[in-house]
């Protein structure tokens, strides 16, 4: 069974809608930024304090790697994962790719919610850090097949939009 990829930036609601996407198709969840700390035993800022962001990504490549592998998992990514060539390749063998999306104001109110969780979002402007970060990366996500904004709907409604455009890609009744 193929594994359900959830990609996005960050704050666009991966790991919530995962874990409830994964109850509602009965699959397992898994998410690589929660992986990567268990394999370094450190919490994400931490990994970028102590050895920087490009360790960060070759931690991020393994542990995509291994759950790549898996399957009939809800596999929700950090923000980055789309960066790595070799992290779609991976993914993208047993996967259904799904692009979560939100305005960057959305984005910026839902980060700072848990602030100090996101080292690449620290400094004087996260908004502009955001707009600079969405403009290079917006072209990895508009490729997924299945797009949901999360910005204006609920997380119910998020993942009722993804069960049923799945379920019209794959032909499945679910
Ligand atoms: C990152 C996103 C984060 C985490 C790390 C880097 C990124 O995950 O992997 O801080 O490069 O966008 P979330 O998207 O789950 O916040």
């Amino acid at each position: 069974m193929k594994n359900i990829v959830l990609l996005g930036f960050m704050g666009t609601g991966k790991s919530i809608i995962g874990r409830r996407l994964a109850v509602e198709l009965g699959s397992r969840f898994v998410d690589t930024d929660h992986h990567i700390e268990k394999m370094a035993k450190k919490r994400i800022p931490q990994i970028f304090a102590d050895e920087g962001e490009s360790h960060f990504r070759k931690l991020e490549e393994q542990a995509v790697a291994e759950v790549a592998a898996w399957e009939g998992y809800v596999i929700s990514t950090g923000g980055g994962v789309v960066l790595n060539p070799k992290n779609m390749e991976a993914l993208g063998r047993n996967g259904i790719f799904v692009a979560l999306t939100a305005r960057p104001e959305v984005i910026l109110k839902r980060v700072q919610r848990r602030a100090g969780e996101r080292p690449l979002l620290q400094g004087p402007d996260p908004l502009g850090n955001i707009t600079r970060l969405l403009t290079e990366r917006e072209k990895f996500y508009a490729d997924s097949k299945v797009k949901v904004d999360t910005s204006d709907i609920h997380i119910e409604e998020s993942v009722r939009c993804i069960v049923e455009r799945i379920s019209q890609l794959t032909g499945a009744t679910t």
